[in-house]
């Protein structure tokens, strides 16, 4: 009978899935830089790109901090996301709207990032590994930073630039839903339950 895992082995596991997703976003990243329009997001997702290679290489140094092989392990998850994220690519949105959903694109990409980092540091912690554990917070506050930003940029003009751009289709829908529509000029009492902080 196979010998039952403990958690020091979900810990390399999950450092092995997040070793394959780094690599993967270090391929997704420049075609993010590519699709956006806005300098200042092109900028944010160039800056995140170096920081990423960066949390490849920390990861190299979280398994040797171990004394474990580097070793990557295909993870789905981050797959999908980048998937969906190429199929928004292909869609022919205006150049501010695109902007807005590479900005939604990389933020769930930024927070199943922060989820696994998490989870990750709160293991490493309670079995004492405390080199790991300090590496892996650096690569996790770099992800928040990252995910800071993004929302800074889409609540900065980006999502409005979408919605301006858009025109007529928001006060249609806005009628449609009974609320009254804003009075041009006047600053409409916008949601944004996803770029929230
Ligand atoms: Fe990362
Ligand atoms: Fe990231």
């Amino acid at each position: 009978m196979a010998e039952v895992k403990t958690l020091h082995d979900a810990f390399i596991d999950e450092l092995r899935d997040a070793y394959d997703a780094e690599k993967q976003l270090t391929r997704a990243l420049p075609k993010m830089v590519k699709a956006a329009s806005s300098p200042k997001l092109r900028q944010a997702f160039e800056a995140h790109l170096e920081e990423t290679r960066g949390h490849v290489t920390r990861l190299e140094d979280v398994f040797a901090s171990l004394d474990e092989k580097v070793r990557g392990k295909h993870c789905d998850g981050i797959e999908g996301i980048i998937e969906e994220g190429k199929a928004v690519m292909e869609e022919e949105f205006d150049d501010a709207t695109m902007d807005a959903c590479l900005i939604a694109g990389g933020q769930r990409a930024e927070h199943y990032e922060m989820a696994a980092y998490g989870s990750l540091i709160a293991w490493a912690r309670v079995m004492e590994h405390t080199e790991a554990a300090e590496l892996l917070q650096e690569t996790l506050d770099e992800e928040k930073a990252a995910d800071a930003k993004l929302s800074s940029l889409a609540e900065g003009g980006i999502n409005q630039g979408a919605a301006d751009a858009g025109g007529s289709h928001e006060t249609a829908d806005e009628e449609e839903e009974g609320a009254p529509a804003p009075k041009s000029g006047s600053k409409a009492a916008a949601t944004k339950p996803t770029q929230r902080r």
